[in-house]
């Protein structure tokens, strides 16, 4: 049995991780988290890694198999509009129900962090509403996930949430007319490389904050030109830091028709969404990553469990149990 340290360092986790990182800068804290998580899950990462080069095909023929042609993420995306992968008819049908019982009333008092953007998803909704975690899990999803990845992906159990059903909504807004928090431009830094699956649960247009975002290969230039991440640098950028070494030309605003998806690393392309939503935005957000992180969040916060029945295909229990395997 190996030795568990983190009720040794949870407090210095803590104050590593407090104000996004601040105290070491993000690039040196991540390289910590990593080191620390490869002692606790390098194993299971060889594991997932392996299985996904020499096994994926059968484990997703196991899982029900591919209905439609393999999407692929280029330069950090994908978008699909197609409205055809699998359990989405339903995902759609279950949000008109979930929005209509909550929409509209804000939980969270006046003052607190995002004020905006409120996750309106509560953990009896994965049995309530089984289409969300039969669409997380499906292999038409976790294919374009698991080759961004090059391993099999874990549904995240802390940051960011596993699955979100968000409500932007600017009459929430503390600061209306002034972006700020995760209005502003950013890189996340939960893991190496994180992945979501995004989905308009409702038509979106610029007028709804919609989720914005600049390819992966423009964000990295913008971060090295930036020294983001670096120990002189705050989590957020100002669009007049961006803009300065960026074409406004290159930024893509993820709008469209109910049931779009947007496949995206986080971790990649610099981001920002929920900007002054003057119509309600609401959009389901799923985390996928690998199971060495490049965060502390694991130390501090109790992770989310997922259910799983004895039926589950072997790679849809392994999405949502992120520590199943060899130890
Ligand atoms: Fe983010």
């Amino acid at each position: 049995m190996s030795l568990n340290l983190d009720p040794l360092i949870r407090p210095i986790a803590k104050r590593l991780h407090a104000n996004h990182m601040s105290r070491l800068g993000i690039s040196n804290t991540m390289r910590l988290a990593h080191a620390y998580n490869r002692l606790k899950f390098g194993r299971q990462d060889d594991w997932r890694r392996n299985l996904y080069r020499a096994h994926m095909t059968p484990l997703l023929e196991e899982n029900g198999g591919l209905t439609r042609p393999r999407l692929e993420m280029k330069d950090g995306w994908a978008l699909d509009r197609s409205k055809s992968l699998p359990h989405l008819d339903r995902v759609l049908g279950d949000s008109e129900r979930i929005i209509a019982e909550r929409a509209g009333v804000r939980r969270s008092s006046h003052g607190t962090y995002r004020s905006y953007f409120q996750d309106v998803w509560t953990p009896a909704d994965l049995e309530t509403y089984p289409s969300f975690l039969n669409f997380v899990t499906s292999s038409d999803v976790l294919s374009v996930v698991a080759d961004y990845l090059k391993c099999i992906p874990a549904l995240t159990t802390t940051l960011p949430s596993g699955i979100r059903f968000v409500e932007s909504n600017a009459a929430f807004d503390d600061q209306p007319n002034h972006p700020h928090d995760s209005q502003l431009y950013h890189i996340d830094y939960y893991s190496l490389p994180n992945v979501y699956v995004l989905v308009l649960l409702q038509d979106t247009t610029p007028e709804h904050g919609p989720w914005t975002f600049l390819p992966r290969s423009i964000s990295m230039e913008a971060k090295a030109k930036l020294h983001y991440w670096g120990s002189q640098r705050g989590y957020r950028i100002s669009d007049e830091d961006v803009y300065s070494v960026v074409d406004r030309k290159d930024v893509i605003e993820f709008t469209g028709e109910r049931g779009t998806v947007l496949f995206i690393e986080s971790s990649g392309c610099l981001h920002y969404g929920s900007r002054n939503s003057v119509k309600p935005r609401f959009q389901l957000m799923i985390g996928y990553s690998g199971v060495c992180r490049t965060d502390f969040s694991e130390v501090i916060m109790t992770p989310k469990v997922y259910p799983v029945r004895e039926t589950d295909s072997r790679l849809r229990r392994m999405v949502l149990q992120k520590n199943v395997g060899p130890c």
